[in-house]
């Protein structure tokens, strides 16, 4: 009897461990975008009721007493500076998508990271422990190299649907006969020489990955990290074990904008997860305005990395006549007011966009095509107009036009003209709205919200120290053995031992039937 209650005791505190979990949440990247992100991971996590310790170069604001910032602010002197303008851009300075160079900015990132004093803080305190890590993967494993200090389980989120970069860490990259990278145009089927880049792409960085950039982060994670888990009385594993060791992958997207691929018990989508389930009310001035718009609302932002106010005065110029001359209103979220502004054009300072994407009289949104805004026109079901200037917004826009959501425009000195075009075509052919609205009902019905999914995948891997059961059979199995090459070989020689032996028994029964016919003569 008293044994039973002992034991009641016991499991009555691992359920409340259980349901109060130690998370460190890692997003050190000095981008709003990718904060925007790791907030809807903090958030998430809150709202599950766990304790979290979040590293970030921007602050939560309203943390309540259950976070823990670790401030890493000094990070955003790392990226490269006044890449980021709409002239810069426009003029052709463009920095091209070099891997290569992506990587080496990003190990300096990390490596920054690591050597911030508030995080050398929380690395080297031998009471500081976690059951549970989460990290963006952003070019770089390193981050798992935290999960290493903690001795903990590891989770990646992954910014962008999933590709085949990740799915090798946790099972094996997917056929590049009909997967595409996630910086190529490519929509499968692929003809010939679409498949033969798609297997060079693949080809290609597992090379570079293994002759160099792998070889730079492990360096990386040698110096600063390894001397710190061995600090701790633990023999530091490397890190490509912490690479092929992940619990779960999650990504940001959903099947309604990425391919069904078949994919592994580890990865989960989450895509959503980061917009608040009810709509925050509209400002009451803006509430007005968007109730009032008659001919509906056309709403403009480049979303938050680039400045409007950077654009050229004669794009400016050029683009406030353009709006002037449409029966819209116009809101536009730009850093600078203008004189003398036509009446149906509304500059905000701020804009609350999940709260105007949500009003009914939004008829398009022109945006940059970043994957957050992109998501979100997906959760209300607006159609876009898209302007891509960086990066992946180049592919989302090229993949929301080929779903027929979306109209692209080049960003140019005199891109207003065509701008307008594509306003009055999106707006007056609803098969952009209602393609829009189709999506969006597949993005929303799903068994489970995606908020509700992380929180319940996130538990599961901490109740079950590591969700081992859902690692995929294929990681440990060497190429070679997928490819069945050792059979192979054995195969070729079997058959050419037994051709050879074959021959031998053939001329010698042929010797001894002319040997045994020359005695009978
Ligand atoms: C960069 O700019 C050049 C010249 O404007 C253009 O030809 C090229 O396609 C651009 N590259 C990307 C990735 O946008
Ligand atoms: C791999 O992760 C599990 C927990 O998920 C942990 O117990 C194990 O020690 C890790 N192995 C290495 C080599 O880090």
């Amino acid at each position: 009897m008293e044994k039973m209650k002992i034991c009641w005791v016991l499991f009555s505190i691992m359920l409340a461990i259980g349901d109060a979990s130690k998370i460190l949440v890692v997003y050190p990247f000095p981008s709003r975008s990718h904060a925007n992100l790791g907030d809807g991971i903090v958030r998430n996590m809150l709202k599950a009721g766990h304790e979290v310790t979040y590293i970030t170069p921007f602050e939560f604001k309203n943390a309540p007493p259950s976070l823990r910032q670790i401030d890493v602010s000094n990070l955003i002197d790392l990226m490269p500076k006044g890449l980021l303008t709409i002239k810069a851009l426009m003029d052709g300075n463009n920095i091209s998508l070099n891997i290569a160079f992506m990587t080496y900015m990003v190990t300096e990132i990390f490596k920054g990271m690591i050597l911030n004093e508030n995080v050398q803080k929380i690395l080297t305190d031998p009471n500081e422990k976690f059951d549970l890590v989460i990290a963006e993967w952003m070019m770089s494993e390193i981050p798992a190299g935290i999960g290493a200090v903690y001795d903990c389980p590891f989770i990646w989120i992954s910014s962008v649907e999933i590709h085949w970069i990740l799915l090798r860490f946790i099972d094996q990259a997917p056929n590049p006969a009909f997967t595409v990278d996630i910086m190529t145009t490519y929509t499968p089927p692929l003809n010939f020489v679409q498949r033969a880049i798609e297997l060079w792409n693949q080809v290609k960085l597992t090379v570079l990955n293994y002759v160099i950039l792998d070889r730079i982060q492990d360096n990386v994670y040698s110096t600063y990290l390894a001397p710190i888990v061995e600090k701790r009385g633990r023999k530091a594993p490397t890190l490509d074990e912490l690479r092929y060791n992940v619990s779960m992958i999650f990504s940001n997207a959903y099947v309604d904008t990425s391919s069904a691929l078949s994919l592994p018990q580890s990865h989960k989508y989450i895509g959503g997860y980061h917009i608040d389930e009810k709509v925050k009310p509209l400002p009451e001035d803006l509430q007005k305005l968007m109730d009032g718009a008659k001919n509906g609302v056309i709403y403009f932002s480049m979303g938050s990395n680039l400045k409007s106010a950077d654009m050229p005065d004669e794009l400016k110029a050029t683009l406030v006549e353009m709006f002037a001359s449409l029966p819209y209103t116009v809101l536009w979220k730009f850093e600078e007011v203008f004189p003398n502004l036509p009446s149906n054009i509304h500059i905000l300072k701020w804009a609350p966009q999940q709260s105007i994407l949500a009003h009914p009289n939004l008829r398009v949104f022109i945006t940059h095509g970043g994957l957050l805004s992109t998501t979100e026109t997906v959760h209300f079901g607006v159609p876009i107009i898209g302007i891509p200037v960086f990066a992946d917004q180049f592919i989302n826009v090229h993949r929301a036009e080929i779903r027929g959501f979306a109209k692209r425009v080049d960003l140019s000195y005199t891109m207003a003209g065509e701008l307008k075009k594509a306003i009055l075509e999106v707006v007056s052919d609803k098969r952009y709205a209602e393609k829009a609205k189709e999506l969006s009902f597949i993005h929303h019905d799903r068994p489970v919200k995606p908020g509700d999914e992380l929180i319940h995948w996130v538990n599961h891997v901490i109740r079950t120290r590591g969700a081992r059961h859902l690692r995929s059979p294929a990681l440990g199995v060497p190429f070679y053995q997928k490819m069945f090459l050792d059979l192979a070989v054995v195969l070729t020689i079997v058959l050419a031992l037994s051709y050879i032996l074959l021959k031998r028994a053939w001329r010698y029964f042929r010797s001894g039937k002319s040997k045994s016919s020359k005695k009978n003569n």
